[in-house]
């Protein structure tokens, strides 16, 4: 098992290229499910969690080529074999029930493992099954597995969600491209991977309007073809590597960054006394002299503030001037972070969904461990602003979701490296 070794080493400087989204390229590869012809994504993220998406695909009959890198997926579902998620492929990845609603669209009937429980929290699928179930599926729990069939295919319906759960909003999304007549998902979730979905499924001949907003409007159709897209750029991925400069103070360029991917988080680091610059196809971070102000958050659906950036703003919050309060709203067991940050000298009370931080001058290196993808993340950042070093363990968590992490931060200045450990 790897663990990450890294030590402050004072102000960062140069460019860090953001890749493609992780939570876009999850919900378009199951795209591909609900056409025969070929679908190729391009900026295609390097990543164990889009391994494993190709792995669940391929389960189901279809053709899933890694090219240049790995950078271009090259997939077609022309002769799918199976209609099941399988359990040990569904519990390595949450992500894997993105599959219910294409399958169930194209083949009539789906039998997806439920992934169960996971360190943040206990991510139900209701609000996935109150959606397709207005479509007219019949769904029932039988195994552990959801059974789903729809034998005289799915129908055009209004769907109000009570919630506006990004992987309700796609699932049903893509269920209602080939569905007889019109949907209307009210409420719906309106993160840019929302849009980046339903811009691919255009380009594949679904009829979709609203996307970006909370009504979505979809006019099944027949058919869908083949297409090619690029998937957007990774915003967590950007947020996360925005906040280096922001800790460590200097001057960084995120090459692919865009502004109005990361509104309301931008707002918050410039509020901490962060200076953020829109470039062409960059943004540049900057932070010169004295330490950040304590700022509050709470975590919202888009365009609130970001739950998978709390972690990573909770380490900038660590060594901020003040007290901050942090509000987790969307996941129930978000702060698991929290308890290591303190290892390393931070002051952070948790109660329930709040965590209330007070800034302290400078954090120490410590032995750490990972318990989820964002929270290790932002023990490397914590790290890199620390006295002495920071062995932060478990860190296959992070493959999950960033790609070359210490080539890029090594990349700006920071002391990190990747160390083997006898399991
Ligand atoms: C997506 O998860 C992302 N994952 C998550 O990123 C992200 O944290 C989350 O959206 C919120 O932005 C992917 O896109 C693969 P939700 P998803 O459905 O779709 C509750 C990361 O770090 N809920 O919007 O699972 C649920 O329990 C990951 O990259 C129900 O109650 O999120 C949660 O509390 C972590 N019933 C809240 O809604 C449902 O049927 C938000 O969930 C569905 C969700």
């Amino acid at each position: 098992m790897d663990s990450i070794l890294v030590t402050g080493n004072g102000p960062l400087n140069g460019q860090i290229p953001i890749a493609g989204a992780k939570n876009a390229c999850l919900t378009l590869m199951p795209a591909t499910l609900l056409s025969e012809e070929p679908l190729t994504l391009t900026n295609a993220p390097r990543l164990s969690d889009i391994k494993t998406m190709t792995l669940l695909l391929q389960s189901l009959g279809a053709e899933v080529s890694s090219l240049q890198d790995g950078q271009v997926l090259a997939m077609s579902s022309h002769d799918l074999t199976s209609h099941v998620a399988d359990y040990d492929i569904v519990r390595k990845m949450r992500a894997s029930n993105l599959v219910l609603g294409p399958m169930l669209a194209r083949l009539g009937q789906a039998v997806v493992s439920l992934p169960g429980g996971c360190a943040i929290g206990a991510r139900p699928m209701d609000l996935h099954i109150h959606g397709l179930e207005a479509l007219g599926a019949e769904i029932e729990l039988k195994d552990g597995y959801l059974h789903a069939k729809a034998p005289k295919g799915l129908k055009g319906a209004v769907v109000e969600l009570s919630f506006a759960s990004v992987g309700a909003t796609e699932n049903i999304m893509m269920a209602a491209t080939l569905a007889k007549g019109t949907t209307v998902i009210k409420n719906a979730a309106r993160e840019p991977e929302i849009v980046d979905l339903a811009d691919c499924l255009r380009k594949m001949g679904a009829q979709i309007e609203g996307d970006g907003s909370p009504d979505i409007t979809i006019q099944g159709v027949d058919r869908l073809h083949g297409a090619t897209h690029q998937v957007v750029t990774d915003r967590i991925e950007l947020g996360t590597y925005m906040l280096a400069p922001a800790i460590c103070g200097g001057e960084v360029e995120l090459l692919g960054g865009r502004r109005s991917l990361l509104e309301s988080f931008c707002a918050k680091l410039e509020a901490a006394g962060i200076e953020i610059t829109e470039n062409e196809n960059s943004l540049t971070v900057c932070r010169k002299n004295g330490r950040v102000r304590a700022v509050d958050v709470v975590t919202e659906p888009f365009p609130g503030f970001p739950t998978d950036l709390q972690a990573q703003m909770m380490a900038l919050m660590c060594t901020a001037e003040g007290t901050s309060v942090l509000e987790e709203k969307i996941f129930e067991n978000r702060f698991m972070h929290a308890p290591e940050l303190v290892r390393m000298g931070a002051e952070i009370e948790v109660h329930g969904g709040h965590a209330t931080v007070t800034g302290v001058e400078k954090l120490k290196g410590a032995p750490v461990m990972a318990t989820d993808l964002r929270a290790s993340v932002s023990l490397i950042l914590a790290g890199m602003a620390a006295e002495g070093e920071t062995k932060v363990s478990r860190v296959y968590h992070l493959d999950r979701g960033y790609e070359h992490v210490v080539r890029k931060l090594s990349g700006v200045g920071a002391k990190i490296e990747r160390i083997k450990e006898q399991s």
